[in-house]
């Protein structure tokens, strides 16, 4: 079966109780246990990682390097927009990756509206909840090897 990386950045792991009115009531749990589902549905195995420090996330990313994968996708919450190491070990990495927002980061604070990983991405989707990471998953599947 091909994998799937799914990688979640600081406070992700509060998803359900923190700013819900934001963020939605779905937990991290659930959202990754409905990626799972659509995931094997299409033979696909997903592996979750969520960290609160950026250098787990980069050393995570780090060890996809000779990995034979389909790709990554992840939502680095707050290191997305001024995180220069995570982008760089994103770009290093050479694995295909899907940057995932459950709220729609073009229309929040202006600090917000910069991503300094999305031109190393092959897409970003923002603004959708928990569809997104259901979206990234088909965005990753469009994609030929
Ligand atoms: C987020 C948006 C980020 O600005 C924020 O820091 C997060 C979550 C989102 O999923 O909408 O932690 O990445």
């Amino acid at each position: 079966m091909q994998k799937v990386y799914v990688i979640n950045g600081p406070n992700l792991n509060l998803l359900g109780i923190r700013e819900p009115e934001i963020y939605g009531k779905t937990s991290l749990k659930d959202i990754i246990t409905l990626l799972k589902k659509h995931a094997s549905e299409r033979g696909i195995k997903i592996r979750h990682f969520q960290s609160n420090s950026e250098g787990n996330l980069i050393d995570k990313i780090q060890s996809l390097v000779h990995k034979k994968i389909k790709g990554l996708i992840i939502n680095p919450g707050a290191y997305t927009h001024y995180s220069y190491a995570l982008r760089d070990a994103i770009k290093a990495s050479g694995v295909k990756t899907v940057e995932v927002h459950l709220s729609d980061i073009e229309k929040r604070e202006d600090f917000r509206k910069v991503s300094v990983i999305k031109d190393v991405c092959i897409a970003q989707i923002k603004g959708l909840g928990p569809e997104g990471y259901i979206k990234a998953l088909d965005e990753l599947l469009k994609t030929s090897a």
